[in-house]
C-alpha cells in the first residue's frame, strides 16, 4: 500500500488556517495554494534521484549532484493550476502537462475534458498535482490517464484529503505515494470535504 504523509510542518500549519478562512481573499488564496504547493514538494521529492556532476566553484573543482530523471507537473484543472507555479520554481526544468477533469455535480464522477499529452511520455516521475482529494475519483482518473501513457513513477501532491479520497486513491493506485497538508474528518452529502476549505477552483479564480 502506498505511503501516506500529512505533513506537520508549522509553515503549513499556519498557512493552511488562512487558506480555509472563509474570508481569505482570492489573491491571497492564490498565493497561499502555490506557497503550500512548494513546502510540500519539498517533502515529496526527497528521494529523487540524483547523478554525479562534475564543476568549478571559483575555488575549485569538486563532484556535486543533479537532479537524474525527467520530472513532468500534472495539474489537473482547474484548481491544480495553482500549484504549478511554487513547484515550477523548485524544479524549473520540469515539463508541464496538463489534465482537465471536472467532477460531475449529480454523480460525483470525473469527466475528463482536456488532454494533451503527446503519445510518448517524455518524463520518468510526475507529480499530480491538485488541492482537494475527496472522493478520490479525480485523482484516481488522472493517474489512470499518466498510467496508459507509460509513466512509470507518480507522486500525488494535494492539500486537504478526506479519509474516503485517500482510500479510493490508494485502492486504484498502491504504488502512488500521497502528500498532503492535513486530512479532514469526512466527505458531506454534496461531496465536500469537511471542514475542507469550500470549492478550491472558486476560490483561486473568484468564480463562486
Ligand atoms: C475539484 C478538485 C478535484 C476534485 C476533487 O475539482 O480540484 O479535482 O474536485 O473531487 P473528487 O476527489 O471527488 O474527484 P472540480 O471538479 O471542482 O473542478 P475545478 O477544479 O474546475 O473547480
Ligand atoms: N472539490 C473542492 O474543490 N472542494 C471539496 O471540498 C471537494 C471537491
Amino acid at each position: 500500500m502506498s505511503n501516506v504523509y500529512a505533513s506537520n510542518h508549522p509553515l503549513i500549519a499556519h498557512k493552511l488556517s488562512i487558506l480555509r478562512d472563509k474570508n481569505t481573499t482570492p489573491k491571497k488564496f492564490r498565493e497561499l495554494v502555490k506557497e503550500i504547493a512548494a513546502l510540500l514538494t519539498y517533502e515529496a521529492t526527497a528521494d529523487l534521484a540524483v547523478s554525479p556532476l562534475e564543476i568549478e566553484t571559483p575555488l575549485t573543482a569538486m563532484s556535486a549532484h543533479e537532479l537524474k530523471e525527467k520530472i513532468g507537473l500534472v495539474p489537473i484543472l482547474r484548481a491544480g493550476l495553482g500549484m504549478v507555479e511554487g513547484v515550477w520554481e523548485l524544479m524549473p526544468n520540469s515539463e508541464v502537462w496538463h489534465l482537465g477533469l471536472y467532477r460531475d455535480e449529480k454523480t460525483l464522477r470525473p469527466v475528463e475534458y482536456y488532454n494533451k499529452l503527446p503519445l510518448d511520455p517524455r518524463v520518468s516521475v510526475c507529480l499530480l498535482l491538485d488541492p482537494m482529494l475527496a472522493t478520490g475519483g479525480s485523482a484516481t482518473a488522472a493517474a489512470d490517464v499518466l498510467k496508459r501513457w507509460g509513466v512509470k513513477k507518480i507522486k500525488y501532491v494535494g492539500i486537504i484529503a478526506a479519509p474516503e479520497g485517500i482510500k479510493t486513491l490508494q485502492t486504484a493506485h498502491p504504488d502512488i505515494d500521497i502528500y498532503l497538508a492535513a486530512i479532514d474528518e469526512r466527505l458531506n452529502e454534496r461531496g465536500y470535504i469537511v471542514p475542507g476549505l469550500g470549492d478550491a477552483g472558486d476560490r483561486q479564480f473568484g468564480t463562486g
